[in-house]
Parts: C-alpha cells; structure tokens; sequence
C-alpha cells in the first residue's frame, strides 16, 4: 500500500518523508489556502518546491472546468516538474481531460468521487489514480469504506489499471480498514500516519526494557 500526505504545509511533508515510508503527496485548493499559498506563480513554485521535498508522485488540481481550460492548466502543471499528477474534477468535461492526458502519457488523479459509477468512468477514461473521499461520505452517513470495496471489486473484475487512492482519509482506522480492502494508496494527515505507531504497551514494554538495562549497568 502506498502512502501518500494530503497536506501542502512543507514542514509536514518534510516529517513524513524523513520517516522513510512516504510515497507521494496530494493537495488541493483548500489545502494551498490554509498553508496562506495564492497567486498564480507562488502556487506553481510551491508545487515545485514540494517535488523538490518527496521523491513520489505529487497531486496539483487544475481550476478549471471547461475541457479546453484543463488541458492548458494541466499541461502546464505537468510540465512543472515529473513527478506532479494532474488531478482532475469527476466532471463531463474532467472525464475528456482524462482521457486527452491518458493519451499524452500525463499522469492523472481524478478527484471528488462519490460513487462506483464515477470510478468506473475514470477507469474508463484512463485515469491513472481514482480518489474516492471515504471521510466526506462518512459525515453524511453514507459508509466511505463500502465505496473501496466496490470500487476495488469493480477494478479487478475488469483488471484495470486505475489505481485506488482513497482519500478524505481522517485517521488510522481508515488506513488499516483501507488496506484490509485492498485499495492501492491511501493519502490522510500526517496525524493519522504517525497515529499508527501508538500502543501504549509499546511504551510500556520499552519504559522495561530500558529499567532492566539501566539497573543491569
Ligand atoms: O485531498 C482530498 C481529500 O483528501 C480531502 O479530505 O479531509 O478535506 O475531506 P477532507
């Protein structure tokens, strides 16, 4: 399973990679506004500045909704720098940009999906990373991890090659509820990540051990 940082604050990624087990980093909007990131050309250095930060692939969403607008923004973002991956709204027009960037060799992450019949599409269209948002169905009373299992289920039957990326991820049981599934990726916080190192008999065994070893000496 890969793991990938939803987060554009730098000094988190930074964190995460240092622990040796990251493999990409996704953002969107939101996530470049509350790190204070606007304007056009600072957006984009961030961008390069996160590459620049992990050796995976990085998530940059295009704005634009119409076909034409994503092509262009997504070209651009593409040219950045190798790793980024053109993450793409599950829209009619975002479906078109999927395939146009399928066709080019652009890896892409299709975003905002709610449904088996919106991963499908994406598959479909050659979509590189699929991004169901579990933790948003989860507030709404809809089981985001049911969405997995279909969308897991789906993918095999056919072997497509769209990886699973699940997202909205919120804390460390979604990540091992994920990887029970099956999904390929998961990006969350760096909290939930980190969260998956704790148990207190852990704290408790090595508080022990290091007792034993001081009294022994
Ligand atoms: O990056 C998209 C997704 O992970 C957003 O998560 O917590 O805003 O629902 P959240």
């Amino acid at each position: 399973m890969k793991f990938f940082i939803d987060t554009a604050n730098l000094d988190q990624i930074k964190e995460a990679q240092a622990l040796g087990i990251l493999d990409g980093v996704t953002t969107n909007p939101s996530l470049m506004a509350k790190e204070g990131i606007t304007g056009q050309d600072n957006i984009l250095k961030h961008y390069v500045a996160i590459c620049e930060a992990v050796d995976g692939d990085v998530s940059a969403e295009v704005i634009s909704v119409d076909f034409e607008g994503m092509v262009k923004e997504g070209e651009a973002l593409a040219a950045l720098h190798p790793q980024i991956v053109v993450k793409i709204p599950m829209i009619k027009e975002g479906v078109k940009a999927l395939k146009y960037f399928s066709s080019k060799g652009i890896k892409t992450n299709c975003t905002l999906i709610f449904s088996a019949g919106q991963a499908l599409l994406a598959a479909k269209a050659g979509a590189t990373y699929v991004s169901p948002f579990i933790g948003r169905l989860d507030d709404v009373s809809t089981d985001g991890l049911n969405l997995i299992q279909e969308i897991r289920l789906i993918y095999d039957n056919y072997a497509f090659d769209t990886e699973i990326l699940a997202a909205s991820v919120r804390h460390t049981m979604h990540i091992i509820d994920c990887a029970k599934i099956g999904a390929d990726v998961m990006t969350g916080p760096l909290s939930a990540i980190t969260g998956l190192l704790n148990h207190p008999l852990t704290d408790i065994g090595l508080a022990k051990f290091l007792a034993d070893h001081k009294k022994g000496n």
